[in-house]
């Protein structure tokens, strides 16, 4: 059952939505290389009690810190500790807030020093692909229309979809139904209104889109070692087009709209 919102409960999933961006932008001014994903789980960690939040992930299910940090070929769900980030790398952040009961999940794929130009092209083609995924998002559209349009884009560029790992209804719970996948078919699918609040998020692997998970039971690498990268939004769906509720500029929250 797919839980719609009210305007009064989308505007305080805005606030929780915009703290995420914030906790990104804070920890994105102090990545650098020999720093430890630990370093940065604390960074994030104190950034979001100090704003009267508290990290979802922090024993959700019994994961144990309070941010995924997830390094080259780790493509969702690393667990922070003593590696060090290192000049080249590529590192997903994902930060997921609960600000006054209201869920904001968010991640972004960092570039760190000196980035080869094929990771790079990586990283944007990912990006580029949860904005296409976000635009599809049209009231009276479908779910697979999201999906199609990520898939289509970057597997012409010879990348790969995770099918492992899907975006998610988010409200004052951290998944909710629907589940959103970033792969399928035009027009198949529920279809989208008013009040729905999910995430975008998608998973793009340089190689196949086949991944594992390590003992720990929680870090999901690639199955053939290449890279991944991830970029997630939360948006909620209006009679005007999707807005990202992670987004604190209102030109940019809103440039999907018609
Ligand atoms: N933030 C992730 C998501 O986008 C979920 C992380 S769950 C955790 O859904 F337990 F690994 F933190
Ligand atoms: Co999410
Ligand atoms: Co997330």
């Amino acid at each position: 059952m797919v839980i719609l919102k009210s305007d009064k409960e989308i505007e305080m999933m805005r606030l929780a939505g915009r703290l995420a961006e914030k906790t990104q932008d804070y920890v994105a001014g102090r990545l650098h290389p020999g720093m430890t994903t630990e370093e940065v789980n604390t960074l994030a960690h104190d950034f979001i009690l100090r704003h009267n939040a508290v990290p979802a992930p922090l024993n959700y299910k019994g994961f144990p810190k309070s941010i995924c940090t997830s390094i080259n070929h780790v493509v969702v769900h690393g667990i922070p500790g003593p590696q060090k980030i290192e000049d080249g790398d590529i590192i997903g952040v994902d930060v997921t807030v609960i600000l006054d009961g209201y869920y904001g999940d968010m991640c972004r794929t960092y570039l760190i020093g000196a980035v080869p130009a094929e990771a790079r092209r990586l990283v944007e083609a990912t990006e580029r692909a949860m904005y296409l995924g976000i635009e599809a998002a049209q009231p009276g559209a479908r779910l697979g229309d999201i999906g199609f349009a990520i898939q289509r884009y970057v597997e012409e560029l010879g990348f790969s979809v995770v099918r492992d790992f899907v975006g998610h209804g988010i409200g004052r719970n951290f998944h909710e139904e629907p589940q959103v996948k970033h792969y399928g078919q035009q027009g198949r699918g529920m279809r989208l209104r008013r009040g729905m609040t999910f995430t975008i998020e998608p998973m793009i692997n340089q190689g196949v889109w086949q991944v594992r998970v390590l003992e720990d039971g929680w870090t999901a690498v690639t199955a053939d070692g290449k890279l991944a990268a991830q970029f997630e939004h939360t948006i909620a769906i209006t009679d005007d087009g999707p807005e990202i509720l992670t987004c604190a500029d209102a030109s940019l929250a809103n440039r999907f709209k018609r």
